[in-house]
């Protein structure tokens, strides 16, 4: 069978590899893809862009193409499940409607709320004044949220009125993302632990892949700017079978169950983002229509099941019986970035020393190309570097012998990724 990844990231990478292993792909498109994509066996790269629908639908039919994989939101967001289903195509992933679970979080929030599943108290406003009135009454620390897609930016947690009034302005006005801004959701300040806990589903049943944790903030002892992640580890500690229990029943199930009952059933990669509090119970921070990364990176290094399997199961509707099976060791992913990410940073740097191997790792691309036989820099993360080992001690004594051979003129990587789960297993 030939399957096509769509996107260009980490997580495409992680996804076309564990893809390329089932015996029953003959080869891996990916469009775009990157050079680590281009490098793996059976792996082939297509230059076609993520949002161009009708390319990517022409490519598909051309290559005869028998399943498609979607990696990031945006097509998802876009509907390119409809289109591809239009023209007959295989496609895993939400539909345009489904989707709304991601690229609105005033629809998720209302749906929350309809369904009794536990979230944070919030309010959606389109006028300064009025959410003025309400930080002001509620108080700081609050948390003020774009309601569109912000490609993870959107997020203010503000420790004064004066943080979350600035924010309210920059969004509200469209200054700070555009449309995507024009309405907000203001919300209470959640404390705990945040966790990953990513889905398999069919539309009426779900089924969880390993639990896994990301670090979003960009310095050690998660200071500093929000980003993507950078880096993530599965299983995460503070997931453990009591926790996922209530998940499972809180969380995932009454969203299975709504989406049904709003009309649009969940078909995909549901990664719920959590709060878990001190009495291990959750809270939806968010829900994204696909694979976490770099979580995606841990997970698909200990995904033993065949992914081509599970993903055909859930787009026909049979993951009812289905289970999932993991490696029992710990991964654990550090990103490389470039220097200065998320906000300005270089691209076009030679990456020196990917060819030097270390047992239990492997390198994941992100942000690279190939030009001229040498591998470049071309994104803000980079690459993400796995290890795997008995706990996310020796995972990560793994991931950063690899790394520190790893090096271009101004790259950048956290030395304590995995520092919360190691505390915690030493404790
Ligand atoms: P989001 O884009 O909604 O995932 O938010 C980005 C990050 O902001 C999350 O991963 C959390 O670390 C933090 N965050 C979002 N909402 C809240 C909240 N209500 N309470 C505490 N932290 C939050
Ligand atoms: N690592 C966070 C995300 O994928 O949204």
């Amino acid at each position: 069978m030939r399957v096509l990844v769509i996107g260009s990231g980490g997580r495409e990478h992680a996804l076309a590899w564990k893809l390329s292993l089932s015996d029953r792909v003959t080869e891996v498109l990916v469009a775009p893809g990157n050079a680590g994509t281009a490098l793996e066996a059976k792996v082939r790269n297509l230059e076609v862009d993520t949002n161009d629908f009708t390319g990517l639908i022409d490519r598909a039919l051309a290559e005869r193409v028998d399943f498609t994989l979607v990696g990031p939101e945006i097509p998802l967001v876009e509907g390119i499940v409809d289109a591809f289903q239009g023209a007959g195509l295989r496609i895993f992933g939400p539909t345009k409607k489904a989707a709304q679970l991601e690229g609105s979080k005033s629809f998720t929030k209302l749906f929350l709320d309809k369904y009794a599943i536990p979230t944070a108290e919030f309010q959606t406003f389109d006028e300064l004044d009025s959410a003025i009135e309400y930080v002001e009454a509620r108080g700081t620390p609050i948390v003020i949220k774009a309601d569109g897609l912000a490609a993870g930016k959107g997020v203010v947690i503000a420790q004064t009125k004066k943080e979350a009034i600035d924010a309210l302005k920059e969004m509200l006005s469209g200054e700070a993302f555009g449309d995507a801004g024009r309405q907000v959701v203001i919300e209470e300040f959640l404390e705990g632990e945040e966790a990953s806990f990513i889905c398999l589903c069919d539309g009426k049943t779900a089924i969880s892949f390993a639990s896994s944790q990301d670090h979003k903030r960009r310095d050690e002892g998660d200071l500093g700017p929000n980003t993507g992640g950078m880096g993530a580890y599965s299983p995460a500690p503070v997931v453990d079978r009591k926790v996922h229990k209530k998940v499972m029943e809180q969380v995932i199930s009454p969203t299975l169950n709504g989406m049904i009952e709003e009309g649009s059933p969940y078909v995909g990669f549901l990664y719920a983002g959590l709060m878990i509090d001190k009495h291990g119970n959750p809270k939806v921070i968010e829900f994204n229509c696909r694979f976490g990364d770099p979580e995606a990176q841990p997970v698909m290094y200990r995904l033993r099941s065949d992914l081509l399997e599970a993903c055909e199961k859930a787009v026909s509707g049979e993951l009812k019986d289905y289970h999932l099976e993991f490696d029992e060791r710990v991964a654990l992913g550090v990103v490389m970035a470039a220097g200065g990410y998320p906000v300005e940073y270089e691209t076009g740097d030679i990456i020196e020393g990917l060819d030097v191997t270390a047992s239990n790792t492997k390198v994941f691309h992100a942000g690279t190309i190939e030009v001229e036989g040498e591998i470049k820099t071309n994104g803000g993360r980079v690459l993400c570097v796995v290890g795997a080992g008995e706990s996310v001690a020796s995972a990560a004594e793994f991931a950063y012998a690899r790394v520190n051979n790893i090096k271009w003129k101004d790259h950048y990587f956290r030395g304590d990724i995995g520092h919360r789960a190691i505390k915690r297993q030493s404790d």
